[in-house]
C-alpha cells in the first residue's frame, strides 16, 4: 500500500500537440508552474481481485476513468513484471466540479504511489515519464516550482520528461477566475490536440513558436524581466487558442468573461501591476503575479457576474509520498 500526493500545474508555455500517441509524447516542450492549493492525494493498495478499481473523491469512478486508470497501472505493471490488481482511491483539496484539469495532480499522484506500492525505485525523471503516459502535463506535476518540459526525439520516449527550472528571480503566485455560467460540454485536450494536428494550418508554426517562446521564458524569468515574460506567457496562450480555432472546425474555448478577464489583467498592468494571464482548454483565466499583489489581482478578477469564484495559490510542491489519504 502507498499514498502519495502531487498538485497540478499551470503552463506559462502550453502544450499542444503530440509526436506520437500510445508513449503520449509531445510534439514540443512546455513550461510551468507547479501550484500548492490545487492537491491531488491517491492511495494504491494490491488487492487479491480481477479487476482494478477506482473510487474518486469518496464515490465509485465511471468506467472510462477505471480504463484510464487501470491502462495506466499496466504500464506500471509490466514495468515491475508483477500481475496484481489494484484499489485505487483518490481526493482532491480542490472543486473538480468547476471543470479545473485534475489530470495533471491526478497522473502524478497516481504514478508515484503506484510505482512505490509495485515496489519501483524510479528517479524523477523516470518518474516524470512514467506520469506523461497518464497525461503530457502530469510529467511537470512531478516537480514542484517552475518546471521545463522537453520533448524528446527518441521513439522510447526516455527523453521526453520534465525537470524543475533553476535559477528564477521571479517568484509567481496564480489566482484562477473560474467561469461558471451555460455549460457546453468542452473537446478534452487529447482529441483537441489531435483534431488541431490534423486540420489547423496554423499548427506547424505554432510548433516552431513553442521553441522560441522556451527559451524566451526562461531569460525572462531568469533575467527578472516581468514586462519580457508577460509578452511570452500571454503570446503563447493566445497562440495555442488560435492554432486550435483554425482547426476545422474551430475549437473555441473562450467565453465573454474569458475575454473580460484578458482584458482586466492587462488594464492591471498598464497601471503598473505585474500579472499576466493563461487560459487552458476551457474558460477559465489563470492570473500570474507576484505573490504581494495576488489579492488586489484576485479581487479585480472577481467582478464578473460570470465569474464565479477565483481560487488562490502560492507555487507548490512536487509529488511526493504522504502518511495517510486524509490529511
Ligand atoms: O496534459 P493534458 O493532456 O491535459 O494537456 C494539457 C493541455 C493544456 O492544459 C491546454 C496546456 C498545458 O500545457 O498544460
Amino acid at each position: 500500500m502507498a499514498v502519495s500526493s502531487a498538485r497540478a500545474n499551470i503552463a506559462l508555455v502550453k502544450y499542444w500537440g503530440k509526436r506520437e500517441s500510445r508513449l503520449n509524447l509531445p510534439a514540443a516542450g512546455s513550461l510551468s508552474l507547479t501550484l500548492h492549493a490545487l492537491k491531488t492525494r491517491t492511495e494504491v493498495v494490491l488487492v487479491d481481485a480481477p479487476e482494478d478499481s477506482l473510487w474518486l473523491d469518496g464515490a465509485p469512478a465511471d468506467a472510462k476513468a477505471t480504463g484510464r486508470v487501470s491502462r495506466f497501472l499496466d504500464r506500471v505493471r509490466s514495468l515491475a513484471g508483477r500481475g496484481e490488481r489494484a484499489r485505487v482511491e483518490s481526493f482532491n483539496t480542490f472543486p473538480t466540479a468547476a471543470g479545473l484539469a485534475s489530470s495533471a495532480s491526478a497522473f502524478a499522484a497516481l504514478a508515484h504511489a503506484a510505482s512505490t506500492a509495485y515496489g519501483l525505485v524510479l528517479d524523477g525523471r523516470s518518474l516524470s515519464s512514467l506520469a506523461r503516459q497518464g497525461s503530457g502535463s502530469a510529467a511537470r506535476s512531478i516537480f514542484g516550482g517552475f518546471v521545463r518540459m522537453h520533448a524528446g526525439v527518441r521513439d522510447d520516449g526516455q527523453d521526453a520528461f520534465a525537470e524543475p527550472l533553476e535559477g528564477s528571480v521571479i517568484e509567481l503566485a496564480a489566482a484562477i477566475a473560474i467561469a461558471g455560467g451555460t455549460k457546453e460540454k468542452e473537446v478534452g485536450s487529447t482529441d483537441g490536440m489531435e483534431h488541431t494536428r490534423r486540420t489547423s494550418p496554423y499548427h506547424a508554426s505554432w510548433l516552431a513558436q513553442v521553441e522560441r517562446d522556451l527559451d524566451a521564458c526562461e531569460r525572462a524569468l531568469r533575467s527578472g524581466d516581468f514586462e519580457q515574460l508577460a509578452e511570452v506567457v500571454e503570446g503563447s496562450c493566445l497562440a495555442m487558442h488560435a492554432n486550435a480555432m483554425a482547426a476545422r472546425p474551430g475549437l473555441v474555448y473562450l467565453r465573454g468573461s474569458t475575454l473580460w478577464a484578458l482584458e482586466r489583467v492587462r488594464a492591471l498592468r498598464a497601471s503598473g501591476v505585474p500579472t499576466c494571464f493563461t487560459i487552458d482548454a476551457g474558460p477559465h483565466v489563470v492570473a500570474f503575479t507576484p505573490p504581494e499583489y495576488l489579492s488586489a489581482v484576485a479581487d479585480a478578477l472577481a467582478a464578473h457576474p460570470e465569474i464565479e469564484r477565483v481560487l488562490t495559490s502560492p507555487a507548490g510542491e512536487g509529488a511526493r509520498a504522504e502518511d495517510g489519504l486524509h490529511p
